[in-house]
């Protein structure tokens, strides 16, 4: 049952006491707004759900100008900034009119302010709450409504003022290979800020989320927790204050398109629509903050976010760019004997003068390397069907190498100065197209739609962005308008990817930008999923899948199992290991399945086979963090997830480097129902047959999670299993997947 289903009947967003106090709820959150024609817009109150007349009681409610204007207040953080044409910048922003509208799931209150100085610009700023998720979103519209044009210097999305001075903040730094590492700190005193600032991939070295909690403390289970992530394409900022003697309240956050190098020229009677900024109030803890997230986005946000993904074999780390046929069948075959669902050409596939053998060419040039596949792809779509699989192919329209044919034709097409020699990418030939040109849009658009016409069979399409923007001027856009193309650029791309989703609403498009590089909301509602991380080290990708789904759901993040020896980290992880953290998330393959021996084989095989009975649960389960890798002893992890009824759970439990004598940790279980028996089964014993000892216990739901659990297994000096060879050997890395279902 949708527990949620009732309580959404209960939501209002309704004029409460006085005329112009607005009141936003979602099932468990309220937010406040005091909206007086000719008056300041006041921020009054974010937080738990709750009645007007209470909070106006505690004390809690607070007067806050909910979108400040640089101008009447000059030394306080100001979300607008904007500069007339005459050069004046400063703003006094009034309520001119609002208004409420609710559409499916969502109500939204649209406030529009005027500056009372200069009566050609206006500002519309919306606030939403959604009435089956514990999410509210805000941004803003700008309006030149004069002839000449206005120069928007900063233009946020979203004010959030804060009534706690003792903050402690969550954030995710990280880069290629090592992307989204947690990190909790107290919030610093003065400003902090999370910039993204790569123009492309915009989400290597910071992640434009946080999670703040309020009370000097930042827990899984209990304590206030504000969360909020900018969801947008291209390079995001979150300013906070910790400064309350400026500010007026003693913590502030704002958020939005980052403003620097992007003073954005607004021509006469034109607007610009800021990206929204989601929120979500929890009162118990990161743990439920990130469930709301993960709810909202299955359901609004992640392009077919309730939909089954399947286990997917991508050629990359298996054979990088050595495409062949015979690669490409043998893959193919033996994948589908291990009970795989799609096969998946990564690089190296296109491309004839030169063919894309390396990193350092032919991008651009998107026909069927004749070299490699002489026969095309025909067969390799037919093979992949013939064997009770989908298929799916790489590509990476936004590029080109200056080794190709569509460099040669087309050298005005890339960013870049005129005057110098611009940064290549990858492979020292690399550089970015011209998104905001409308013949590359029109190109870009054309590398899928061909492919597609040609075979609209093909089911899966693996989007990658290898290069960051780098070269920051277009040999398209007018000189005085260099200084938009942060945000055009990222316009743009959305302008061509909702052009591809009008033609082909199905396809089941990756994102990938050398790994998770662009792991940000503003992508979702085009792509169903992301490839998390180009990191092939289990225990590594722990820290990385941890680290992203704090804010994104298991089904968008693709995780693939990749050989026993990670060359990015020259360590060696056995199989099991390696397909229980793939197994956390979207499940696939990369590698060479014929390298596998025969004891890996089987193995591969049942795994894969388990993954699909658990994968409903996986997939679209609700997340409990149990033992987190990045806190304690580190030498342990645990998460589970919990369906929709709470009769079924699975439960992963890492023991990651061996020590002489460890004690275990008890995992004490999350998210159950108290009054329900479950019963265990380990899903995927090493051994065939052999599970660990806790496999066919049934015990209380309450007793599962005020106790917990030991796995004496977990914390064992293995005995080798010789059959899975050297990488059995060692004591390091051991795992545990449990299955609960409840016995009815
Ligand atoms: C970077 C991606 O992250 C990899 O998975 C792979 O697709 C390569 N690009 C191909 O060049």
């Amino acid at each position: 049952m949708n527990r949620f289903l009732t309580t959404a009947l209960l939501i209002v967003a309704a004029f409460t006491a006085s005329a112009k106090d607005y009141t936003l709820s979602t099932p468990n959150n309220t937010l406040i707004l005091s909206a007086e024609e000719g008056q300041t817009l006041y921020f009054r109150y974010y937080g738990s759900r709750a009645e007007v007349a209470d909070i106006a009681a505690t004390g809690r409610m607070v007067k806050y100008n909910a979108y400040p204007a640089f101008g009447t207040n000059c030394s306080a953080p100001y979300a607008a900034l904007v500069k007339q044409s005459n050069g004046d910048n400063s703003s006094k922003l009034v309520v001119e009119k609002s208004q409420l509208t609710t559409t499916d799931h969502l109500t939204t209150l649209s406030v529009w302010l005027k500056d009372v100085a200069h009566s050609n610009l206006s500002i519309k700023v919306n606030y939403s709450a959604y009435d089956d998720c514990d999410i509210i979103k805000m941004n803003a519209e700008y309006f030149n409504n004069g002839k000449k044009p206005i120069v928007l210097q900063k233009y946020m999305s979203a004010v959030m003022p804060i009534q706690s001075d003792n903050c402690v903040l969550l954030q995710l730094e990280g880069t290629i290979k090592d992307e989204v590492n947690e990190s909790i700190i107290p919030l610093p005193a003065g400003q902090h800020n999370i910039s993204t600032t790569t123009g492309s991939r915009v989400a290597h070295y910071a992640n434009a989320s946080f999670m703040l909690g309020l009370d000097g403390r930042l827990e899984e289970q209990s304590c206030p927790v504000i969360a909020g992530t900018v969801v947008w394409m291209g390079n995001s900022h979150i300013e906070f204050y910790n400064t309350p003697a400026v500010q007026g309240v003693p913590t502030l956050v704002m958020g939005g398109i980052n403003p620097s190098a992007s003073d954005y020229t607004l021509a006469g009677k034109s607007s610009l629509t800021t990206p929204e900024m989601v929120f979500t109030y929890a009162t118990n803890g990161k743990g439920e903050a990130t469930r709301s997230l993960h709810r909202w986005a299955r359901r609004h946000q992640l392009l077919h976010g309730t939909k089954t993904r399947e286990v997917l074999l991508n050629s990359w780390e298996g054979v990088h760019f050595d495409t062949r046929e015979e690669n490409m069948t043998d893959m193919t075959r033996d994948f589908a004997a291990l009970g795989g669902e799609m096969f998946v050409v990564d690089d190296g596939w296109f491309g004839n003068n030169p063919p894309r053998d390396n990193g350092k060419t032919t991008l651009g040039d998107w026909d069927i390397c004749k070299k490699k596949l002489p026969n095309g792809i025909r067969p390799l779509i037919d093979l992949a069907h013939n064997n009770g699989m989908k298929f799916g192919i790489w590509i990476e329209p936004e590029m080109v190498n200056l080794d190709s044919e569509l460099y040669r034709k087309h050298p005005e097409w890339v960013l870049r100065h005129p005057d110098f020699e611009p940064t290549y990418g990858r492979g020292g030939g690399q550089l970015l197209l011209d998104l905001t040109n409308p013949q590359v849009q029109d190109f870009v658009f054309g590398v899928v739609d061909n492919l597609l016409t040609a075979y609209p069979d093909i089911y899966y399409i693996k989007w990658d962005n290898n290069m960051t923007l780098n070269n920051a001027h277009s040999l398209y856009l007018p000189t005085e308008l260099q200084s938009n193309l942060y945000v055009d650029f990222a316009l743009s791309l959305e302008k061509i990817l909702k052009r591809i989703r009008a033609k082909y609403p199905e396809v089941v498009i990756q994102l990938c930008a050398s790994g998770g590089g662009r792991l940000n909301y503003g992508f979702m509602p085009y792509f169903q999923e992301m490839w998390t991380s180009d990191q092939t080290d289990a225990y590594h990708r722990i820290l990385i899948q941890w680290g992203a789904m704090n804010f994104y759901p298991s089904n968008m993040l693709a995780a693939h199992v990749g050989s026993a020896y990670s060359k990015y980290t020259q360590r060696l992880i056995p199989i099991k290991f390696r397909f229980d953290v793939a197994s956390m998330c979207r499940l696939g393959m990369e590698m060479v399945p014929s390298k596998l021996n025969e004891a890996e084989r089987e193995y591969a095989a049942r795994a894969i086979a388990e993954y699909k009975v658990i994968r409903p649960v996986v997939q679209q389960g609700e997340l409990y963090r149990l033992v987190s890798p990045y806190e304690g002893k580190r030498d342990f992890s645990s998460l589970m997830y919990v369906n929709e009824d709470k009769d079924r759970a699975v439960l992963f439990a890492y023991r990651h480097l061996y020590k002489y004598a460890m004690s275990n940790v008890i995992i004490r279980l999350q998210g159950l129902n108290p009054d329900a028996k479950y019963t265990i089964r380990e899903v995927a014993p090493e051994v065939a047959g052999k599970p660990v000892a806790i496999s066919g216990k049934t015990i209380s739901g309450r007793t599962l999670m005020n106790e917990g659990i030991v796995i004496p297994e977990l914390v064992k000096g293995y005995t080798k299993n010789a059959a899975l060879g050297d990488v059995r050997a060692g004591n390091d890395f051991r795992s545990v997947i449990l299955e609960l279902t409840e016995v009815k």
